[in-house]
């Protein structure tokens, strides 16, 4: 996630691209930069938050220009890898927004014809093919342009001869903002709101030339299409948000888009080796801390599942005290923020024992990334509200890929499991799509939750982590006392604390240990406790001994963790919610726990 504004009009350009790009600094802060058609077009860029940009800004005169907040994806965070990027002839400079999959092979293109590189993204192959395809028009080359690409993108281009900005989407958000003798283009609405309210959506496929005076927009034919623009009336502040009361809210329902980037790019080089090319290692240990270590959790259930591999698990904190073994295991570290102490020092460990490592984080150059020999980015985007909720979903993405690269190069997973893992895979975002979709669902059980003191959560073989997970989300923000638990294991002690004061959310599938499931939420029914079960939305059987049935889509149970999971991220919001708790901020924890 990264944010870009473009400004036409007749006020000074650097003034007005600052000020917007500060609305947007929540969708990326590693790196910024601006670029002003004056004479010539004029670049300034560095590496951290706006605010050291503009301080090292000389006086920039030109009323027409772009800017870019970066969240790095592809390269490091640098002044190097920061936009805007110029064209070998410095006639355009480019920002963008998303990602170009098939940036290795065009590299290689442009550069045997000639064209120099001076940075490591993905984003500039974009400028230097606007370049190849230019022949007195932008906008036309800039259409040439994406017919090459696969990938995603929001793109704005301005020139050295023109006040125009020329701009494309696909998959990644692009507003454009109508003023009087001026216009803007963003990647959300925020960055607009102290110009003008009147909007226009630029959708997948369309190209758009904005100049102070006019908007064009054209569909991927090159047919101009007509649209009203829209009156916004939220405030700047609700605008950040999306349009949501939480952070939460808002990165529970990016879910399907931040599954959807994890992907791109990384479910071909499970054949192809492009991550962990080399799988002669004889174990696998998970290291992690609070929900990152729920997804190793999980991680070693589709590990073990899909390649035979033995793979244990250990908590950061304890890691690092712990005695290690003869085996050198390859050590995957599990952390969203990459800033972790416990994570950090357990890899120091990991690498002092001699282990091969590997991290899975969602911010490039973040701390870990230096500390380990290999790293998966899970592209995530920023998550902001202290709850993990988008994040947790890609480290889910992430360890099954890894585990299917395993399994695939070890020769355990057959052409034919790997297609339809695959397949089930790419179908994610839509599965998650439909339980946001289906949200209704759970007002009863929100009701049960909100009056209770204590709760129990309980499912069994993989998704006995997913479980563990919503407790912690239910406890963490909504100050209710969770508890995790194996359901095998109610019996040896905890069956002696429920009563119909304490709700038990139960997750069921259809999976070896179904029945066996049916048998524990029975149990618990008996004790009097109000029984939530989420199960297959065709579950008929589990529906009828439920107090409240939370239905999800027919997912291959290895990936059952993720639909489950964005019920209980949905639960957790609107328990908290209902009890007026601090959401994003909620007391006593931080986002990023530097401390050991
Ligand atoms: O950045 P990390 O993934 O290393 O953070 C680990 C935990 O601090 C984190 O998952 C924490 O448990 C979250 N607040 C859970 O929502």
């Amino acid at each position: 996630m990264c944010g870009i504004v473009g400004y036409t009009g007749s006020r000074q350009a650097v003034d007005i691209l600052l000020d917007a790009l500060k609305r947007l600094e929540y969708r990326g802060y590693d790196s910024a930069g601006i670029a002003v058609c004056g004479k010539g077009v004029q670049i300034f860029k560095d590496k951290g938050e706006i605010s050291s940009l503009e301080k090292s800004l000389p006086r920039i005169h030109g009323t027409v220009g772009i800017s870019h907040t970066r969240w790095a994806t592809c390269g490091k965070p640098s002044k190097e890898n920061a936009h805007p990027f110029a064209d070998c002839t410095g006639r355009f400079a480019l920002v963008h927004n998303g990602i170009i999959e098939n940036h290795r092979q065009l590299r290689q293109k442009l550069e045997s014809e000639g064209h120099r590189f001076t940075s490591e993204t993905d984003t500039e192959v974009l400028v230097h093919l606007l370049e190849a395809n230019f022949n007195g028009d932008v906008h036309s080359a800039l259409r040439e342009s994406l017919k090459e690409v696969k990938g995603t993108y929001a793109i704005a281009v301005a020139s050295s001869d023109s006040n125009e900005i020329v701009a494309a989407r696909m998959e990644n958000p692009l507003v454009i903002g109508l003023g009087v003798g001026e216009n803007l283009v963003a990647s959300d609405v925020p960055a607009l709101l102290n110009y003008t309210n009147k909007i226009l959506h630029v959708m997948d496929g369309e190209t758009a030339v904005i100049s102070p005076d006019s908007v064009a927009i054209y569909d991927e034919s090159g047919a101009e299409v007509k649209r009203n623009p829209s009156t916004v009336t939220w405030t700047i502040e609700d605008a950040e948000k999306g349009g949501f009361e939480h952070f939460m809210l808002k990165e529970i329902l990016e879910g399907p888009s931040s599954i959807h980037n994890s992907l791109l790019g990384s479910l071909d080089g499970v054949e192809e080796g492009e991550f962990l090319q080399d799988v002669g290692f004889k174990s696998v240990k998970i290291v992690a801390c609070g929900s990152s270590f729920h997804a190793a959790m999980i991680g070693k259930y589709v590990i073990e599942n899909l390649s035979h591999i033995p793979t244990t698990l250990e908590l950061a904190s304890e890691y690092r005290y712990s005695h290690g073994t003869k085996e050198s295991p390859l050590v995957i570290l599990v952390t969203q923020s990459g800033e972790t102490a416990d994570t950090l020092a357990a890899a120091r460990e990991a690498r002092r024992r001699g282990c091969r490592t590997l991290a899975i984080t969602n911010v490039v150059g973040s701390t870990i990334t230096r500390e380990v020999d290999e790293v998966f980015y899970t592209r995530a985007g920023p998550e902001i509200g202290v709850a993990a909720t988008k994040t947790f979903l890609t480290q889910l993405v992430a360890l099954s890929l890894l585990a299917m690269r395993m399994g695939f190069a070890r020769r355990q997973l057959d052409h034919e499991r790997l297609r339809i893992l695959k397949a089930e895979l790419r179908s994610m975002p839509r599965y998650v799509e439909a339980v946001i979709d289906g949200a209704q669902q759970i007002e009863g059980s929100v009701e049960m939750l909100a009056g209770a003191r204590d709760a129990f959560f309980i499912g069994r073989n993989i998704n006995f982590p997913t479980m563990l997970e919503g407790a912690l989300k239910l406890k963490e923000i909504s100050y209710i006392h969770a508890e995790g638990y194996a359901a095998g294991e109610l019996k040896h002690g905890p069956l002696a604390l429920l009563d119909s004061r304490t709700p038990v959310v139960a997750a069921c599938i259809k999976d070896h240990t179904y029945d066996k499931m049916l048998s524990n939420v029975s149990e618990v029914a008996a004790r009097d406790s109000p029984v939530i079960g989420i199960g297959y939305e065709d579950d008929m059987d589990l529906r009828s001994i439920v107090d409240r049935f939370i239905g999800i889509p027919k997912v291959d149970p290895i990936f059952s963790p993720i639909p489950i999971t964005v019920v209980l991220q949905l639960l957790a919001y609107h328990t908290a919610k209902r009890k007026g708790c601090s959401i994003d901020k909620p007391r006593n924890l931080a986002k990023s726990v530097t401390v050991e």
